[in-house]
């Protein structure tokens, strides 16, 4: 993996959180560089800072110190309107609670992610309906959100996430709210995809038999990552 180059890297990032007079140091300088479409797991414990990592990645939250890149660009140096912009191209999220917009359907739900972006048209939804089959739910674009499973709403989410073709998905507990052989199959069908569609992933579990099966495997530990 070392030869292909990196499609995101940080670099000593920062997270503290204040109440009242006492700072909890969350994440204290956080090095981490992912290869072009390679997956890579965090595991550490509830509270660790697994979550907050991730929004520092996604650029959701801002780092204290450190560096971001994003592909080639610096994405820390950014203004927040761009950042948003770029982070609709360059990435995509999938969450333990799915987060899909229960009032559109499952199809509408996964072209959100390109109407964010502008337009939506033919070669859009043609793009949408294919993710959905390829999850498989070619049957079920019309059903709202709570018509599905919560398997078949993370499928969803998982289209919705690669919609835009990102280089880069971060995924934080996505089987968190399943039951282990659809957590199971979410994990199969998640690294699949990204690899068929060329994008990195970087998963936060604490299923270590999901964590053994991406490239390389990191935990998070006293706001650091251990690269073992
Ligand atoms: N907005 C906030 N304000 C204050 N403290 C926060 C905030 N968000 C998170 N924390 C604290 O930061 C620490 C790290 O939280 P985080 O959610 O990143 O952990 P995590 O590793 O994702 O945990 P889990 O495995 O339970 O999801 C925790 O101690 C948490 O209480
Ligand atoms: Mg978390």
């Amino acid at each position: 993996m070392s030869d292909l180059s990196p499609v995101l890297r940080a670099t000593g990032l920062r997270k503290n959180y204040r109440s009242g007079d006492s700072t909890l140091e969350v994440l204290r300088g956080v090095d981490l560089a992912v290869a072009t479409g390679e997956s890579v797991s965090i595991r550490g414990e509830s509270g660790s800072g697994k979550s907050t990592l991730l929004n520092l990645l996604a650029g959701l939250d801002r780092s204290e110190a450190g560096e971001l890149i994003w592909g080639v660009e610096a994405a820390h140096q950014l203004p927040l309107g761009e950042l948003t912009a770029r982070r609709g191209r360059f990435l995509g999220m999938v969450f333990q609670s799915y987060y899909l917009i229960p009032e559109i359907d499952a199809a509408a739900n996964v072209l959100m992610a390109a109407r964010i972006l502008g337009g939506v048209g033919a070669v859009e939804r043609a793009r949408a309906a294919a993710l959905l089959r390829r999850v498989g739910l070619a049957e079920r674009g019309h059903h709202l959100p709570a018509q599905l499973s919560g398997g078949e709403r993370q499928r969803v989410a998982v289209a919705r996430a690669l919609m835009n073709r990102p280089n880069m998905i971060l995924a934080d507990e996505p089987t968190g709210n399943l039951d282990e052989r659809t957590g199971d199959e979410v994990i199969q069908l998640l690294l699949e995809v990204c690899a068929e569609e060329q994008a990195a992933l970087v998963l936060v579990t604490h299923n270590p038999a999901h964590a053994k099966k991406t490239n390389r495997q990191l935990f998070l530990k006293n706001g650091q990552l251990d690269h073992g």
